[in-house]
């Protein structure tokens, strides 16, 4: 990859400088662009005196950074120098649609552009590159599997022995508190209407019923969706704690599970709700309005499925099952793809490390995501 460092960055060891060099490192080490792409984005760091600039450009050749204000890029970032901080030192746990980052930044202009940069400032904790490692590289029975497994109310210690074993399965008949074909848009906007869903700045929030009336509203007409953007999708924010009681599972306590993430709205059916990505940890993902399609992959696929080197709390991949191109992504050919049809009522169960991407067949969907702690579990 080659740089042409920030012209009179060293010659200037001032705080903020530091924090421009800081982020330029980090983007070339973490830079990747397979599919040969050419842009350029302007990113615009605002400290308390001035305003200070990073140009990005990249084509197939490699990456050209410089301290340099050029004007129409593709692109244009800006953001306090706190956010720029922020994203330096937090790398291994930052999430973009935390409000604090969201709220601050303002993008302008190819967003699939400030994406592509956003991805390349992460990286994975310790753990989080071990357990892939781990799942990818170990021989396991139960990536063999071609069929999903069904398990009909099972009991906790089934669940998990069935996710040791690194078996994905569906859970039927789960316990719920209020059974799923209960629930539509009218009855969500009835009983939360007033909860807070998304907080993503001081000025942009949007209570669960403002955020139904526009999904009744909705288009099906979009045709890309780029994460962290979509109008009408929740993109697994937070479920409100007001709603935690109705849609949280009655299996184990709620101290074993993560924060549950909400993933309510109206997606159309030819772009990935989630696209190829794998987690670090056990996935729930218990399916209330809609089906939904789930493509997974077991863990020791990943040589085929070009992983991006740069994550943090989740590894996405380069290649996009819906979009086939086995010019750029040849090894893709060789994967071997589990599908399965998420019916309403029913729970996937993903052990850590199984890729996955998501579409959703019916609009509107909604669904709840939640994670096992990593402290629970039983060596099989
Ligand atoms: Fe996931």
């Amino acid at each position: 990859m080659m740089m042409n460092k920030p012209a009179s960055l060293s010659a200037k060891p001032h705080y903020t400088h530091v924090v421009i060099q800081q982020l330029a490192e980090q983007l070339e080490a973490g830079f990747e662009n397979p599919e040969r792409l050419t842009a350029s984005c302007l990113l615009r760091l605002q400290d308390a005196q001035e305003v200070h600039f990073l140009t990005i450009e990249y084509d197939a050749q490699g990456l050209y950074l410089s301290a340099d204000e050029k004007p129409d890029t593709d692109a244009v970032i800006e953001m306090p120098l706190e956010v720029a901080c922020k994203i330096v030192r937090d790398s291994t746990h930052l999430d973009y649609r935390d409000p604090d980052i969201i709220g601050a930044m303002k993008m302008m202009g190819n967003l699939n552009i400030v994406n592509h940069i956003a991805k390349a400032l992460v990286r994975p904790p310790e753990i989080t590159a071990a357990t892939f490692e781990d799942a990818s590289n170990k021989f396991r029975k139960a990536y063999e599997v071609t069929q999903i497994l069904y398990l009909d109310n099972p009991d906790e210690m089934k669940i998990l022995r069935t996710i040791s074993a690194k078996q994905p399965f569906i859970i039927r008949n789960a316990p719920t508190k209020t059974h799923h074909t209960q629930w539509n848009l009218a009855k969500l906007k009835r009983d939360y209407k007033d909860v807070m869903l998304r907080v993503r700045s001081a000025t942009e929030r949007e209570t669960v019923g403002e955020f139904v009336d526009r999904i009744s509203q909705v288009e099906q007409c979009a045709t890309t969706i780029i994460e962290g953007h979509t109008k009408a999708y929740t993109e697994g924010c937070q479920l409100p704690e007001a709603m935690q009681g109705a849609f949280l599972p009655q299996y184990f306590s709620s101290i074993d599970f993560t924060p549950a993430q909400i993933w309510l709205g109206s997606v159309p059916v030819n772009v990935p709700a989630s696209s190829l990505h794998r987690d670090p940890l056990d996935g729930f993902l218990y399916q209330i309005l809609g089906r939904k399609k789930v493509l997974m992959f077991a863990p020791d696929q990943a040589k085929y499925l070009y992983p991006m080197k740069t994550y943090n709390n989740y590894q996405p991949c380069w290649v996009k099952p819906e979009e086939l191109d086995l010019d750029t992504y040849p090894l893709f050919a060789k994967a071997r793809p589990l599908e399965v049809i998420l019916e309403p009522g029913e729970i996937l169960v993903q052990p850590a490390g199984w890729f996955h991407a998501v579409y959703c067949l019916d609009s509107p969907t909604f669904s709840v995501s939640y994670f096992l702690n990593r402290a629970v579990g039983v060596e099989y």
